[in-house]
């Protein structure tokens, strides 16, 4: 064991994501199983200013690797993004005896570690999100999960699109990044994806496409749109304006958050929340876990925090080939 970490905490913050509960479970049981003392902060970086911070023991993570949400509440803290926000954080640390702190979320919450870090407190974080978008990380915890939703509802939503001959706009989650749109327009055979990262042109890549298959007898049409290239509604309008198609727009919205977590991101959280304490335990601080080629690994904050993730366009090119 680190001869100065006794206790460590632990928080969820940000946008909750499945399988944040597998990863709480992962440091809690581990850190006690190294002989560490654990505390749950209740609420993200809110809890550390309100007090929220409770003792964790070995059954206190029972039944939850199943489960979606986070048991420790999550939220977004504008006053931890001040200095003295973030001060008052590091002396609730101190006072609560908390050494060092996992934090499970994305790279806002990332930022928050680096500044706790500089306070004194040392921080590992843990990329919980279903947006997938932790540069330093080939994969987020929840991401998959996400995607399974999206693609279940999109499956049921293809029913009625099909017996209307309509057009269905989906706009799925992501924030600024198209990685949930992509994999999701490929799987479940949508005509058009729209992501952040690829400009697009409506004539060409929407109207014309459409167009075009129904030439071929194509009479119903799944656009996807990520919420970082703008509203499904909007979409939805101006494509029946154009083709006097009946056209209609979804927004799966919060649903994509929830659920029960799929098997990869029960284990990506099992083996990151694994790592991160094993970092503690050799003394080895501000580090953002991360998956790398099938491998955990970790980076400096700093590092992490500097680094850029491309999407990979040549899915575009292959939802395009495939969707004619
Ligand atoms: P995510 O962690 O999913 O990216 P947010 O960007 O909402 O989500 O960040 C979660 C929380 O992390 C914020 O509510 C805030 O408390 C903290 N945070 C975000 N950005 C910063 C920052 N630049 N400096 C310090 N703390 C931050
Ligand atoms: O970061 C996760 C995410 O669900 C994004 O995909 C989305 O843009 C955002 O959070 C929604 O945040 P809120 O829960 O505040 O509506």
């Amino acid at each position: 064991m680190s001869k100065e970490v006794k206790t460590i905490g632990v928080l969820t913050s940000g946008g909750d994501a499945p399988g944040m509960n597998a990863a709480i479970r992962a440091v809690v049981r581990t850190a006690i199983s190294r002989g560490y003392n654990v505390k749950g902060v209740h609420h993200g970086y809110n809890g550390l200013l309100t007090g929220e911070i409770v003792d964790m023991n070995l059954r206190s993570v029972s039944e939850i690797i199943h489960r979606g949400g986070t048991c420790l509440y999550t939220a977004r803290c504008l006053e931890f993004k001040t200095l003295e926000g973030q001060q008052k954080a590091a002396q609730a640390c101190r006072d609560h005896g908390i050494d060092a702190l996992v934090v499970i979320g994305g790279d806002g919450s990332f930022r928050g570690c680096r500044d706790l870090a500089k306070l004194g407190i040392p921080c590992i974080g843990i990329p919980g999100t279903i947006d997938n978008d932790i540069a330093c990380s080939d994969y987020t915890i929840g991401y998959d999960t996400a995607m399974n939703t999206a693609v279940e509802m999109i499956d049921k939503l293809r029913d009625t699109t099909q017996s209307h001959d309509r057009c269905s706009v989906v706009e799925v989650m992501g924030r600024n990044a198209g990685y949930i749109a992509l994999n999701t327009g490929i799987a479940v055979g949508a005509l058009v994806t729209l992501i952040p990262e690829v400009p697009y042109d409506l004539d060409r890549d929407v109207i014309s496409k459409m167009k075009k298959t129904q030439k071929t007898g194509k009479q119903h049409f799944i656009i996807i749109i990520a919420e970082g290239v703008g509203h499904a509604q909007d979409l939805a309008n101006e494509i029946q304006s154009r083709t006097g198609i009946d056209s209609r727009a979804t927004v799966l919205g919060h649903v994509q958050r929830g659920g029960s977590p799929s098997l990869r991101d029960r284990v990506t959280a099992s083996r990151m929340g694994y790592h991160a304490v094993e970092l503690i335990n050799k003394g080895i601080f501000n580090r953002v876990v991360a998956s790398k080629a099938e491998a955990i690994v970790d980076y400096d904050i700093d590092v992490a925090l500097s680094m850029y993730k491309t999407i990979d366009t040549s899915f575009l090119d292959i939802a395009n080939a495939i969707s004619i």
